[in-house]
């Protein structure tokens, strides 16, 4: 069975836009592969977070992962700092990613010229750690959006490096795994692009909003004065409303507004009514169990360390390997 890793950055607050746009897939792919989904807590020290914020989010992203439906018996989900070979492992490679190709990396080259007052080494490195997070478990697929595909690559150089150091082809190539076509695209709701939290407030519905917070956030989207002739193409904040309820309505729902957009008898406020309800409904489930889940303590705990033990068994088979290779003490 092939394997597939895909690292959570720890920022806490899922979205719809995450939702339907990655963690379905995932959801999806647990149940047909061998999968490492794991929070990405050591790559968050990049931005030196306070011990109190990098604890709460490591625990919100587990809570909003498993109330979305990742199934901690199907997968193997942990936190990354759990796993100190994923480390060691990354030391490894350091020898071997060179200062000319971190330095051209384009999320450096953005982190960079966003916080030229902290350009430290993990920043620079982050692309070796991502390749050990990879590599540790011998991934061949990894589920990540068009961002990561330079990413990606680099994990393949530096895996391939060592292999042809050590002449052998001890670790497989992963390939972004993008679920083309057929993925969603959410749109937000400032009538503008895609779904996102750092859009501004108020453009991302957040899988543990209130029913009263989404209604409140849906009755504010962008909209226009209406159609002016019968059967026009709709303007892009239109659409981005119509493409939300593609995704939490029915399509009879979806159907009749678009009848009465085409024969220009749209009333917005309803429309936003029936989405912000619908957009209630759909997250329900999500977010009872949202609740639930974090209030219960001993059960995150039991997943974190479940996690944990199978993906230290994971990764410390392939660390005992590659310390042979290397030719650490035998003696
Ligand atoms: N760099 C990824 C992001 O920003 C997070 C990540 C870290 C990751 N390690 C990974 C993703 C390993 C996939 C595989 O979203």
């Amino acid at each position: 069975m092939e394997t597939v890793v895909s690292g959570i950055r720890s920022t806490g607050n899922l979205h719809l836009g995450n939702y339907y746009g990655a963690l379905q897939n995932f959801i999806k792919m647990q149940h047909e592969y061998n999968c490492f989904f794991f929070i990405a807590d050591l790559h968050s020290l990049t931005t030196h977070p306070t011990p109190a914020n990098l604890h709460g989010n490591v625990k919100q992203v587990l809570i909003e992962y498993l109330a979305a439906g990742i199934d901690p018996e199907k997968a193997t989900i942990y936190v990354q700092s759990d796993v100190p070979e994923v480390t060691e492992l990354y030391l490894y490679l350091n020898m071997n990613a060179y200062m000319g190709e971190l330095e051209r990396a384009t999320s450096f080259k953005d982190k960079v010229r966003a916080n030229p007052e902290n350009v430290n080494a993990g920043l620079l490195t982050y692309p070796v750690l991502m390749a050990a997070d990879i590599i540790i478990h011998k991934a061949t697929k990894v589920p990540v959006g068009k961002d990561q595909e330079q990413h990606l690559e680099m994990a393949r150089t530096f895996g391939n490096r060592f292999n042809r150091l050590y002449n052998n082809d001890y670790f497989p190539e992963p390939y972004a795994f993008s679920f083309g076509e057929s993925l969603v695209k959410i749109p937000g709701l400032d009538g503008k692009g895609k779904m996102g939290k750092s859009e501004g407030e108020g453009n991302a519905i957040f899988l543990g909003d209130t029913p009263e917070a989404i209604r409140k956030k849906v009755m504010r989207a962008v909209t226009d004065s209406g159609p002016t002739v019968e059967n026009q193409q709709k303007p892009q904040e239109i659409q981005n409303l119509f493409d939300l309820m593609k995704v939490v309505s029915t399509p009879d729902t979806l159907a009749h507004f678009d009848e009465l957009y085409n024969k220009m008898a749209i009333r917005y406020g309803d429309l936003k009514k029936e989405l912000a309800e619908d957009m209630v409904l759909a997250t329900a489930p999500i977010r009872d169990r949202i609740n639930a889940i974090a209030a219960d303590t001993d059960y995150l705990r039991k997943v974190a360390e479940m996690g944990a033990d199978k993906a230290r068994e994971s990764a410390s088979k392939t660390i005992r390997e590659v310390r042979e290779i290397i030719g650490f003490r035998k003696f």
